[in-house]
């Protein structure tokens, strides 16, 4: 099983939409997936109980829990390990870098900062970035710990960025960390806030669409939900 934590201390990034794009790749590959929700917002948790009422098919391949702690999170990583049929496990946190951050890094495969293009956006996440390398000099083999990377999040191809933000662009996707995947902003990532995964969400409009033809950007977004899951697992250098 591989575990995918989705961390950073700037509060709407995107870590809760991503660990539902990173889950419908994953279901989309045939594979099964835990979802770890440890926000107190309960954002994911709350998504996976729309998904077991709208998307009963979907839900049958992803399991999730809402963790208070690290004890419990590990106790299901654990368990999730011991059964041996979860292929991946999802973990999504709080918009601010509580202490136990640094548990979720060690209980992780990859972490995931997500960030956008935006001055306030990549300043706070260079700080999450600061605790990771901070835990990085103060375990005894930092060679165990997960690769990190930024994920650019919500990228509009097409619209220009204004001058002022073309440098800060420059900056933020030449960071050496920076995954060499961006994921674009679509209006179907934030819908499958309802409860829906991608799969299931792209037979519906398929199914009412014109003539039943799945719309293109349908599967454009089902196309780089997977490339994505594909990108974070091929890093495999430690920051
Ligand atoms: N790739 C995307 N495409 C479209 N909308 C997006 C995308 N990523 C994020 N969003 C939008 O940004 C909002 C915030 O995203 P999200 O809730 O995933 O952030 P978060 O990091 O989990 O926030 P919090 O810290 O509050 O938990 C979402 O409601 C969604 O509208
Ligand atoms: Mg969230």
């Amino acid at each position: 099983m591989k575990v995918i934590s989705l961390i950073g201390q700037k509060g709407g990034a995107g870590k809760s939409t991503v660990a539902r794009v990173l889950a419908s790749a994953a279901v989309l590959e045939g594979k099964r997936v835990l979802m770890l929700d440890c926000d107190p917002n309960k954002s994911t948790y709350s998504f996976y109980q729309k998904l077991m009422r709208n998307d009963p098919t979907s839900a049958e391949s992803v399991t999730a829990f809402h963790c208070a702690n690290t004890e419990e999170m590990e106790r299901h990583i654990i368990e999730a390990d011991e059964t041996g049929n979860i292929d991946y496990c999802i973990i999504d946190t709080q918009g601010d870098l509580v202490n136990w951050v640094d548990d979720v890094i060690e209980l992780s495969n990859r972490v995931i900062i997500p960030v956008k293009v935006s001055e306030t956006d990549f300043t706070v996440q260079l700080e999450t970035y600061k605790r990771y390398v901070a835990l990085r000099d103060a375990v005894v083999d930092p060679s165990k710990l997960p690769p990190i990377m930024f994920l650019l999040n919500q990228i509009k191809p097409g619209v220009k960025y204004p001058a002022s933000l073309r440098d800060l662009f420059d900056e933020i996707a030449s960071h050496d960390r920076m995954l060499r995947f961006y994921l674009q902003e679509r209006n179907v990532y934030n819908q499958t806030d309802q409860g829906i995964l991608l799969g299931e969400y792209a037979k519906r409009v398929e199914a009412t669409s014109v003539g039943k033809v799945m719309p293109k950007y349908m599967t454009q977004a089902m196309d780089e939900a997977k490339e994505l899951l594909t990108a974070v697992e091929e890093v495999t250098v430690n920051g």
